[in-house]
């Protein structure tokens, strides 16, 4: 009775995963066809799981680098993912910039009229909100829906080799120094520096990293 139960659900685990990694290989072809209409530019060993969302503006730019991991579906990312990935760009000034060995999961990039970088290594934890914009003009309140507050937009970088943890909000102007950690929750309002643990709503540095870094390449591989 009891081996039978196993088997069963042995039967239904592999029977799972044979078709839901058929839907993962159709959600790429989906992908990569999305990139391609899009005219996003991307580099070698591009993965991405999940459909994702685009809606570009067509002579904005996005440029993904070599071996990134764009993960929409939340059976492929051990927390929840709340959305699927999502690239939106406003302008002809647009500019979302993705360097090599960037992970990513569910996360938001909203370029309306500035450049987002990130730059190689980086990781991206779940449901991650980067924007260069606050969408609206603050004040006088009744210009909210008329004025879209354009002039206040800034650029963000994220630095090589950083982690953003889950749930975090990159907000507009923000540059994230290489090697720093956003802890999760963050509501990232000013500059982190490089080397730090940064976290807390707004985002302040809560401790400095001492020891020497490596590159990733220079571990062997797992
Ligand atoms: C960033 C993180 C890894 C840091 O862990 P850590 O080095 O063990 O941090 P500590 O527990 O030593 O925390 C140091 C201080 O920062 C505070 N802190 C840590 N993370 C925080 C957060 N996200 N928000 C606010 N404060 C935080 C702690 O309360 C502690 O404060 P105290 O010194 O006053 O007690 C962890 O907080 C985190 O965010 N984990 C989630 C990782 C994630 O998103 N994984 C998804 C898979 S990619």
């Amino acid at each position: 009775m009891t081996s039978s139960r196993y088997t069963k659900r042995k039967i239904y685990y592999h029977g799972y995963n044979f078709f839901f990694n058929i839907y993962l290989k159709i959600t790429h072809c989906i992908n990569i066809i999305k990139l391609k209409l899009n005219g996003v530019k991307y580099g070698k060993n591009l993965k991405t799981m999940g459909v994702m969302v685009f809606k570009l503006h067509p002579e904005s730019h996005v440029i993904i680098g070599d071996n990134v991991s764009l993960i929409s579906n939340p059976r492929r990312y051990s927390l929840n993912l709340y959305a699927p990935m999502k690239f939106v760009t406003f302008s002809t000034n647009s500019e979302i910039k993705i360097g090599n060995n960037v992970g990513m999961n569910g996360t938001s990039i909203v370029s309306r009229s500035q450049k987002i970088t990130i730059d190689n290594d980086t990781i991206i934890a779940g449901n991650v909100v980067i924007t260069d914009s606050d969408s609206h003009h603050i004040w006088p309140p009744e210009q909210r829906m008329i004025f879209n507050g354009e002039q206040t937009d800034e650029s963000v970088s994220i630095g090589k080799n950083c982690w953003i943890c889950m749930n975090s909000i990159i907000l507009k102007g923000v540059n994230i120094g290489e090697n720093s950690v956003i802890g999760a929750g963050s509501v990232v309002t000013k500059d982190i520096p490089a080397n730090c643990l940064a976290a807390g709503a707004p985002a302040k540095v809560i401790k400095n990293y001492k020891e020497k870094t490596k590159s990733r390449s220079e571990y062997p591989k797992s």
